[in-house]
């Protein structure tokens, strides 16, 4: 490790975070009965342009109204390009009850856009009086977000999770696709006419999970947009969950089971896990740093791999 620790990121679940659009007065009950850990109420992309002034009340009353149990709710504003953002932050800060954890900035592209948001609501926290402080999330999902991915990730201490967007990184990368996130059939590498696919969305997910990792904020996978295909979502999620993603969202309730099935380290995984602490505590005590178990090395990076999975396993079930 370096002399700079790395920072440990918010110790709460985010599995599967489930959005619903605001004007949608059916959905928040429904989110808040589901088994989602994270809970989205959204005022932008889901919510049509007549809409926003009464999705934004809606949204305030669906916060202080409905009981929402243990998850952490958060909304989902419109991007800082719009003329919607301010009054977003403005009513939501003033307004709603103090049950809201965190709003979520879309399409953010550089740090100054975080600067910005956190100088109004650190404002309207003290004219309020506020006792909670609002924590931030982020999306991912422009040339320029990705570009400064990192700047980003360090901009504020409130940033508590950072989610990759495929559909709208994608339009802004030029890419040419319609799908939301997973396989594309034009992604491919040839090996003797066989063709192999490829993950297109590889590179921004590790770009975000190292920018995340190096300032303790929690990366999240996006949205799958087919919500037909379970198996599609679940090879997306397990790619996810393999390059160090805590989780990922819903669009449809059907995918909520899904993403916390791929995100909560599975019984074997934690079985081998205690199983290579076990032998490392075995090996510490003959004085090796090294030992071979079931056939392979393990040593003492070896912990630190079996401690993410058994500290994820812990803090679920602490849930
Ligand atoms: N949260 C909670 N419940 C939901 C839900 C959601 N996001 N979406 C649908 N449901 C409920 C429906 O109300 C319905 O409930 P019922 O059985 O009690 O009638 C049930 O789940 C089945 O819904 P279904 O008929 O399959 O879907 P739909 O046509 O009602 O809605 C969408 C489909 C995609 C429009 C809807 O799921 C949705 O709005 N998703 C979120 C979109 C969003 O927020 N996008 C922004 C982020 S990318
Ligand atoms: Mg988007």
């Amino acid at each position: 490790m370096s002399f700079r620790l790395q920072p440990t990121p918010p110790s709460r679940p985010n599995r599967c975070q489930l959005f619903g659009p605001a004007s949608n007065t059916k959905l928040p009950p429904k989110m808040a009965a589901s088994a989602a850990d994270v809970i989205n109420i959204d005022l932008e992309d889901s919510v049509a342009p007549s809409d926003k002034d009464s999705a934004r009340k809606l949204a305030i009353e669906a916060i202080g109204d409905i009981d929402w149990g243990n998850k952490t709710l958060s909304v989902r504003i419109n991007g800082l390009d719009t003329p919607y953002w301010y009054r977003d932050v403005v009513d939501l800060l003033e307004q709603a009850s103090d049950r809201l954890d965190q709003i979520m900035i879309p399409k953010v592209g550089c740090a100054e856009d975080l600067y910005a948001v956190d100088a109004l609501v650190t404002a309207i926290e003290a004219a309020k009086g506020r006792s909670k402080r609002i924590a931030f999330e982020v999306i991912i999902e422009s040339a320029a977000g990705i570009a400064h991915v990192e700047q980003i990730a360090a901009a504020t201490p409130r940033l508590a999770a950072m989610s990759l967007g495929a559909a709208d990184f994608a339009a802004s990368m030029g890419m040419q696709t319609t799908g939301i996130g997973g396989t594309q059939e034009n992604y491919y590498m040839l090996q003797d006419g066989q063709k192999h696919w490829s993950d297109p969305w590889h590179w921004a997910q590790t770009a975000i999970v190292a920018a995340c990792r190096t300032h303790g904020v929690l990366p999240v996978d996006g949205p799958f947009g087919d919500f037909s295909d379970d198996e599609g979502f679940r090879a997306q999620a397990r790619r996810s969950a393999t390059l160090g993603m805590v989780g990922k969202w819903a669009i449809h309730p059907k995918q909520i089971a899904l993403s916390n099935e791929v995100f909560t380290p599975s019984e074997d995984a934690v079985r081998e896990a205690r199983e290579i602490l076990a032998a490392m505590e075995q090996a510490k005590a003959n004085g090796e740093g090294a030992t071979v178990y079931k056939g392979r090395l393990v040593d003492i990076a070896s912990i630190k791999q079996a401690e993410v999975i058994v500290r994820q396993s812990e803090m679920i079930a602490d849930r």
